[in-house]
């Protein structure tokens, strides 16, 4: 039937708060995901080099696309690592959609896409499907179950170190921990998911959130609260501290947590290259295994 490409996100802000209605601010990243299907007349989909669960899941997904294809086959190749924060269900939805010539605009894309992520995790904010079809910086307040209102944010000029640790939870399961946990202490929880909101809504103005100091200082805040919901890996602290004594001016873990997609916040590119070979020896004397490592200017 065709090829298509999906991006995959960097979320900056409001991880797990915007799945409570909160604002969330992200990237698109420049690594993508290509989806090929070849259309055929076999009894089910064929999904070449993936393992389940991921492939049961992906299968259930080609069941939800416009127009019911026959089955086929189906390739996803790439750049963009799967299942460690980089928003790869969100990027495979929006490729897999292209790839089958959808026809819509921007708009019609994410809400199709969105439509597709809840086979991925039950109740996805809107926010990766939105950051993987919109280039550049967003700023995103969800509506659950509607999608979330997009405009683009302006961010501080500043370099990011972004890398990805293996994460062993899913995100459908750190999503329902959340909830469980709110389930618990609705008040701390709550106070919490507030507060990460309200850090969003300063990373996306240059008033509050002037340079790269202040988004260091706001990543630093938002990782003490992600932290307090027990989100965070000692091995992700331990990258994340790393960083913060090799010039970063804050850090923080990005997406659902557990390990996984990580960011530090630098002045300048030389500086942001250096911690990632400072970054890597330190992984590497403590035997953590790095997924991903890449620098991103984000204005
Ligand atoms: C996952 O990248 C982001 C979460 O907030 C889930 C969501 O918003 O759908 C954890």
């Amino acid at each position: 039937m065709g090829v298509g490409r999906g991006y995959g996100k960097l979320l900056l802000f409001g991880e797990h708060a915007a799945v409570y209605g909160h604002p969330a601010v992200g990237i698109r990243l420049d690594e993508y995901l290509e989806v090929e299907i070849s259309c055929g007349s076999a009894p089910d989909w064929s999904l070449p080099g993936l393992d389940e669960p991921e492939a049961s899941l992906i299968r259930t997904s080609l069941e939800g696309l416009p127009g019911s294809p026959e089955p086929g086959v189906v390739r996803i190749r790439g750049t963009l690592p799967m299942s460690v924060g980089f928003g790869s269900s969100a990027a495979f939805c929006t490729g897999v959609l292209r790839a089958a010539g959808f026809p819509g605009d921007s708009l019609a894309l994410w809400e199709a896409a969105h439509r597709l992520e809840h086979v991925f995790h039950g109740t996805p904010s809107g926010i990766d499907t939105g950051l993987s079809v919109y280039p550049g910086a967003s700023i995103l307040y969800p509506k659950p179950p509607a999608l979330p209102d997009r405009a683009p944010a302006r961010l501080p000029p500043a370099w990011l170190l972004v890398g990805a640790l293996p994460r062993t939870s899913t995100t459908a399961s750190l999503v329902t921990g959340i909830r469980t946990l709110r389930d618990r202490d609705p008040s701390r929880v709550d106070a919490i998911l507030c507060e990460l909101g309200s850090l969003s809504r300063d990373a996306a103005s240059l008033e509050t959130c002037p340079d790269a100091a202040s988004l260091g200082r706001l990543a630093d805040e938002a990782q003490t609260r992600l932290a307090s919901l027990s989100l965070t890996t000692p091995e992700l602290d331990l990258a994340l501290a790393a960083l913060r004594t090799s010039g970063s001016t804050g850090a923080k873990l990005s997406g659902a947590g557990g390990g996984g997609a990580f960011f530090g916040v630098f002045r300048d590119e030389a500086g942001a290259a250096s911690a990632a070979r400072i970054l890597r020896a330190t992984l590497e004397r403590e035997k953590i295994a790095i997924v991903h490592l890449t620098v991103v200017r984000i204005a």
